[in-house]
């Protein structure tokens, strides 16, 4: 059967106690509904529709740039009367699988077993076995296993509370049935609400299958709805990818202390030590290693380069070998050729390091470029911007800058060049000749060093 996702997040998330929508709280960096968008598209299904409410406007502009379908629910009367709200954009030879906006940890993998159990004339739930199923609704079986219905907490006695099978709520229903059943549903129970759940007794009463899938992982159906379960999901998260990365031969100093949220592709003995965080699209070549307290964005670092502790890279492009930090900051655009070192409080900017080049003490490099073999003495400075427009500085081949150069941009250095320390140098200095630009050194043989006054 032709697969249609259906996507709730129309709830408003009450107990996050926060002005941003449940759907939108973000783990690791990204909204719980995008992780569940993502999931979804996996499954390559002919249509996903998310069916929204609570802050409506801000959802669907945070994730304007994915494809779904947007069904507005205007008022919240119960996760079956947000499915009907679908239904009219549904066809009736789908099968329809229900997924929610604050389930965000579901693999691909179990919801295509689940799809798989289901049929035209059978429907499909996803359960799981928990030590407090408080909340959730329980799934009532028969002496002889089989499903009869499920029994919201708020409407079960002391039989069906002490059922420790929950209902993730996860489940897929063959369309005309679920256009049928929905039609039937009311709301006389606890909450007042369209119960999704109800459809299930309507199956076995109308001798329709209903197969049940157990979760292997509690952790992966977790359903966040307050910031002490977002943390909780966020390290099931954490520990997922962190394992991940242990299995394809990364050493992960402690897998609970690293952060991994987004794509990364990893070379072989990679080493990361703990508190590292790497985020957007991080490439590490082999046998790249980095320091503890380490934030990668967005960047590529190839083999054998290494990241000292508490470096911040944006958008950088880290060459072979190079050594980076302690305590580096390097930019969008910074590209460090091999074998660069840039040291400890450098930050780098839209700047090219050529081979072998150094920066190793406290300096800004900002919109230059700088050649191979070059040796950026300490608090070297490009002024780049002179408080309306931005400038280039040109630094050619074996140039020695003196500590404390200002180098007042547009500028160029020639190769070769030696720059005395201390200089402001504001116009283009040779190649291979010593420019220094510096006051004369004077010494005051009379002068007294003051004396403290007496106290009065
Ligand atoms: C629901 C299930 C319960 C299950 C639990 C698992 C029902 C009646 N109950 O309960 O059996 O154990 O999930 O987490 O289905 N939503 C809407 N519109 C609404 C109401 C809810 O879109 O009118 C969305 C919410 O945004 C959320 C999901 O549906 O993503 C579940 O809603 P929630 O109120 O959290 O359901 P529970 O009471 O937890
Ligand atoms: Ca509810």
């Amino acid at each position: 059967m032709p697969l249609t996702i259906l996507i709730l997040a129309a709830g408003q998330g009450k107990r996050m106690q926060s002005d941003l929508p449940k759907v939108l709280q973000p783990l690791a960096g990204r909204p719980l509904l995008k992780h569940v968008i993502d999931t979804s598209r996996a499954l390559a299904p002919a249509a996903i529709h998310v069916v929204y409410g609570h802050g409506g406007e801000r959802v669907r502009d945070t994730l304007a740039g994915e494809h779904v379908d947007w069904v507005l629910q205007a008022e919240q009367l119960g996760t079956g009367h947000a499915v009907m709200q679908a239904m009219p954009r549904i066809a009736d030879d789908q099968l329809v699988l229900v997924l929610y906006g604050d389930v965000p940890l579901v693999q691909t993998g179990t919801l295509e077993a689940l799809v798989e159990r289901a049929g035209p004339q059978t429907l499909s739930l996803l359960t799981v076995m928990l030590e407090d199923p408080s909340g959730y609704g329980r799934i009532v079986r028969d002496t002889q296993g089989r499903v009869r219905a499920i029994v919201e907490h708020k409407d079960a006695g002391p039989t069906d509370l002490a059922i420790r099978e929950g209902n993730t709520g996860i489940m897929a229903v063959p369309a005309g049935l679920l256009r049928r059943w929905l039609a039937r549903l009311g709301k006389d129970n606890a909450q007042g609400e369209y119960y999704l759940t109800d459809i299930v007794a309507m199956a076995v009463e109308e001798q329709v299958e209903v197969v049940p899938l157990v979760a292997a992982l509690a952790t992966e159906v977790l359903g966040v709805n307050d910031k002490l379960q977002l943390a909780e999901v966020e390290a099931a998260y954490r520990l997922r990818r962190a394992r991940e990365l242990m299995l394809a031969g990364v050493t992960v100093c402690d897998p609970a202390r690293l952060d991994v949220r987004g794509e990364l592709s990893v070379g072989r003995d990679v080493f990361l030590d703990v508190n590292v965080v790497l985020e957007g699209h991080v490439v590490l070549g082999d046998r790249v290693r980095i320091g503890s307290g380490c934030v990668v964005r967005n960047t590529r670092i190839e083999a054998d380069a290494e990241l000292h502790p508490y470096c911040v890279i944006e958008r950088a492009e880290i060459g072979p070998n190079c050594v980076v930090g302690p305590y580096a900051r390097l930019r969008p655009g910074a590209k460090l050729a091999r074998d660069v070192h840039v040291g400890n409080f450098v930050e780098v900017k839209k700047s090219e390091l050529g081979e072998g080049s150094k920066a190793n003490h406290l300096s800004y490099l900002g919109d230059a470029v700088i050649g191979q073999g070059v040796n950026v003495g300490a608090g070297t400075i490009t002024c780049n911007y002179d408080g309306a427009n931005k400038w280039q500085t040109t630094i050619g081949d074996g140039a020695f800058i003196g500590s404390g150069t200002m180098l007042v941009a547009p500028v160029r250095i020639g190769a070769g060049a030696t720059i005395g320390a201390g200089s402001t140098i504001a116009k283009d200095a040779p190649d291979g000749q010593l420019t220094l630009e510096r006051s004369k050194q004077l010494t005051v043989a009379s002068w007294k060093r003051p004396t403290k006054n007496p106290k009065r």
